[in-house]
């Protein structure tokens, strides 16, 4: 028994290294990026504000063609680094994290969000916790927007091994997930990346529920 707790700490140690080390590589991408595309981007598309007016409501069509796709680029690019961003979990922690959004649902949207937990989140590592936050958002920004539910559960089985996180709602469901957004999509690559994975059962009437399994 002794061997074995020794090798479980050494491998939630590495595995924090390796957690640190991914942050602060994320944090010098995401610096790389506002310094240098997003700044430039944002320069060009003042520039060409000028430009459109001077032109005074005519411009040239291809010029306004270019407008928009810099405008895009921007976009995308500030997209990016919202994702890049390192701390999702604030001071109070994953579970405070959810607990306040299930507040805001219910204040702004009067959908009942119900929290349950197995366990503590200091069983899971920083990034780990940091997925499931972005996970589980991602997961009720779907219900409220798509499920027509007015109450939600999430449970959170720290304790379990794997971890496991389940978001249901008794909502309107759905038949195949289609092509219509990034939402699951991103779950699912969060997921992949802690080598965990992520699993949706979803029955017309009936409710979608989005399991996301922690790793092996
Ligand atoms: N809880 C849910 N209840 C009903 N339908 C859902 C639910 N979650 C997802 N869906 C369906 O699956 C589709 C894909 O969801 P996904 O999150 O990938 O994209 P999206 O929410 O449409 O857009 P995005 O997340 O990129 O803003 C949704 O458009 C919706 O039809
Ligand atoms: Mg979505």
């Amino acid at each position: 028994m002794g061997g074995g707790a020794m090798t479980v700490g050494e491998d939630t140690f590495a595995q924090q290294a390796v957690d640190d080390a991914v942050s602060r590589e994320r944090a010098r991408i995401a610096r790389e990026l506002h310094d240098g595309v997003a700044s430039e981007l944002a320069g060009a598309i003042s520039l060409f504000k000028l430009y459109l007016e001077k032109a005074n409501g005519h411009p040239d069509e291809g010029l306004s063609e270019v407008f928009e796709i810099l405008q895009r680029s921007l976009k995308h690019v500030r997209e990016e680094l919202a994702e890049l961003r390192p701390a999702e979990v604030g001071p109070g922690g994953l579970v405070g994290e959810v607990r306040q959004q299930a507040e805001e649902f219910a204040r702004l949207y009067r959908i009942r969000v119900e929290l349950s937990n197995i366990g503590t989140e200091d069983m899971l590592t920083p990034h780990q916790r940091e997925v499931v936050a972005r996970v589980v958002r991602e997961a009720l920004t779907n219900v409220r927007r798509h499920s027509g539910s007015t109450i939600c559960r999430v449970k959170m089985a720290f304790a379990a091994r794997p971890f496991l996180i389940e978001v249901s709602d008794e909502g309107r469901g759905f038949a195949s997930e289609g092509s219509a957004g990034y939402g699951l999509m991103g779950m699912r690559e969060r997921a992949a990346g802690i080598g965990g994975r992520l699993e949706v059962v979803s029955t017309a009437n009936r409710g979608t529920t989005v399991f996301l399994f922690g790793p092996n």
